[in-house]
């Protein structure tokens, strides 16, 4: 399970990557606008502290293919190695998506509601899909049923293509999604916190440490090795 960060915000991103194991960034429009800054500046910023490993997927805004490729072609020369374009699904974005994929990019195709475009997507040479789980909830869709249909779909036809499941609001939904093999997810950082947080982990840690320091006090190993050692 690949674990991306659907923010554009440099505190919240410096957070995830110092303590979770993250894979990259997912930005949208949508996230963008809310950090109200210079984009160019926005996108160069975060490249640089996520580095050169972790993707960074970035949406195009070009409502036409030959506009989705221009700007593809731009971001790359600002964002370099491991940028995934994101394009949203439908006609112009599939044109995209076949022409970027001749030539090298890297593709997330996004706003993905059902089964079927997914696969289109994928046999336009998308490297992943993004549907929106827990919009397909909210109108009483199953958002997990649909990403494990693309799944099975995609295991079937032996495509390389991979799911980026995206839109969560609940820790159980991200479960769900591991449970039906979603190769990712990505998610804001409060639902990483609460996928890590458990209340006996805490009961669990804070025993450890009373037990410790009812005997050997504040000293911990590092400082009981130090002082052999000196
Ligand atoms: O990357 C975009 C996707 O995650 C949408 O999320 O919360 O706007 O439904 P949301």
């Amino acid at each position: 399970m690949l674990y991306i960060v659907d923010t554009a915000n440099i505190e919240k991103i410096r957070h995830c990557i110092e303590f979770f194991p993250v894979a990259g960034i997912t930005t949208n429009p949508t996230i963008i606008s809310k950090e109200r800054t210079d984009f160019l500046s926005l996108i160069t910023e975060i490249k640089a502290i996520i580095g050169p490993e972790r993707m960074f997927h970035i949406q195009v805004t070009g409502q036409t293919a030959d506009k989705m490729v221009r700007e593809a072609h731009a971001l790359r020369n600002i964002v370099g190695d491991n940028l995934y374009v994101k394009i949203p699904i439908g006609e112009e974005g599939l044109k995209a998506t076949m022409a970027l994929h001749k030539e090298g990019f890297h593709i997330t195709e996004t706003a993905i509601f059902t089964q079927q475009q997914a696969l289109m997507a994928a046999m336009a040479g998308a490297d992943f899909v993004a549907p929106y789980v827990n919009r397909l909830d909210n109108i009483i869709s199953d958002g997990v049923n649909v990403v494990s249909e693309i799944v099975t779909m995609f295991r079937q036809y032996q495509l390389s293509t991979k799911v980026l499941a995206a839109s969560f609001k609940t820790a159980e939904q991200v479960h769900k999604i591991s449970m039906v093999g979603g190769h990712a997810v990505t998610v804001n950082p409060e639902i990483l916190d609460a996928l890590l947080y458990h209340p006996l982990t805490m009961y669990a840690i804070d025993d450890f440490s009373a037990d410790w320091e009812s005997v050997y006090g504040k000293k911990t190993i590092l400082d009981m090795v130090e002082e052999e050692t000196n």
